[in-house]
């Protein structure tokens, strides 16, 4: 271990959605624990600006484009990782999302739908996960970013939460699997995290449903990208060597059954104007 504390020099990490949102808080922390940084993602231009911010504190840093739904992109990201920095110590499996035209009311969610988002945020995030441990030749730590609907029921976005739920299971699973590989795999589920995406289209767009997030949460705010990386820099770094299979919350506290009858409140009045038309 050298002499500061999480200082991560030396440690090679790659996020997967590197570019934005938590992604890009994840980076911008991992660099100022002086990481090597191996960004993805696939949109080029948010790729950019992440290495460009990476330079600025000074890590050292690659952009590898990759889809995280394609096996022969994984196996290209963890390579050129391998090929660029020598080894993987960790890797953070971020990439994920329920985009506003695959959720709704299960009672109609079709195939199609079913499948983006699961196959998403469940089957690429384990095929991830296996492609990060068995490039991991001198152990390492894999961190899958889950979320709080893992573990609450999700109206309108059951299927995410049912594949952050799954994430969160074979989380324990490979960490007793991998454990004698010197492998450690964790997950921090977050509350509702503010990034540009949420709050320019998606769902934390109208201030009253900001505010009825914020009244779930004990402390009174949303998260912001840079709430999560930290927690990221720890679990990657020696300082967290005997933590594995922990699915870590960063959520201001918010929880069920804490806030929940607001919660359910704005649930409620959802689902009646739904009805309603
Ligand atoms: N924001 C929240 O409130 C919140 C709460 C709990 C959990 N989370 C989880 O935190 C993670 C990041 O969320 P966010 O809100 O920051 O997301 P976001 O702003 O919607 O961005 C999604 C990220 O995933 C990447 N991505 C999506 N599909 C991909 C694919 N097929 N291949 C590679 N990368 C892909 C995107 O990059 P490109 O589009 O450039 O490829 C982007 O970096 C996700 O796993 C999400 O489920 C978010």
């Amino acid at each position: 271990m050298s002499g500061h504390l999480f200082d991560l020099s030396g440690k090679t990490i790659v996020v997967t959605g590197g570019g934005r949102g938590i992604g890009r808080g994840i980076v911008r922390a991992l660099a100022r624990a002086n990481a090597n940084i191996v960004i993805s993602g696939r949109g080029q231009g948010p790729l950019a600006e992440t290495a460009e911010e990476v330079a600025a504190i000074g890590a050292p840093a690659i952009v590898v484009p990759a889809d995280i739904t394609s096996m022969a992109d994984l196996e290209r990201l963890a390579a050129t990782a391998l090929e660029r920095f020598g080894a993987i110590d960790g890797w953070v499996n971020n990439a994920g999302s329920a985009s506003p035209s695959d959720v709704g009311p299960l009672i109609g969610i079709d195939e199609r739908q079913w499948d983006a988002v699961v196959d998403l945020n469940f089957k690429w995030t384990f095929f991830a996960c296996q492609i990060a441990a068995k490039a991991m030749t001198r152990g390492g730590s894999i961190v899958n970013v889950t979320s709080r609907s893992a573990s609450q029921p999700n109206p309108n976005t059951g299927q995410y939460g049912a594949a952050k739920a799954g994430v969160e299971n074979l989380t324990a699973t490979m960490a007793v699997e991998w454990g004698h590989m010197g492998i450690r795999v964790n997950a921090i589920a977050p509350g509702v995290v503010l990034t540009e995406q949420s709050t320019t289209q998606g769902s934390m767009k109208s201030e009253s449903r900001r505010q009825r997030q914020i009244d779930t949460v004990p402390l009174r705010r949303l998260g912001v990208v840079d709430d999560v990386g930290p927690l990221a820099v720890y679990l990657v770094s020696d300082e967290a060597s005997w933590i594995s299979g922990a699915i870590i919350p960063v959520n201001g506290g918010s929880r069920v059954p804490v806030g929940y009858l607001s919660y359910l409140h704005h649930v409620n009045e959802r689902m009646r104007a739904q009805e309603n038309g």
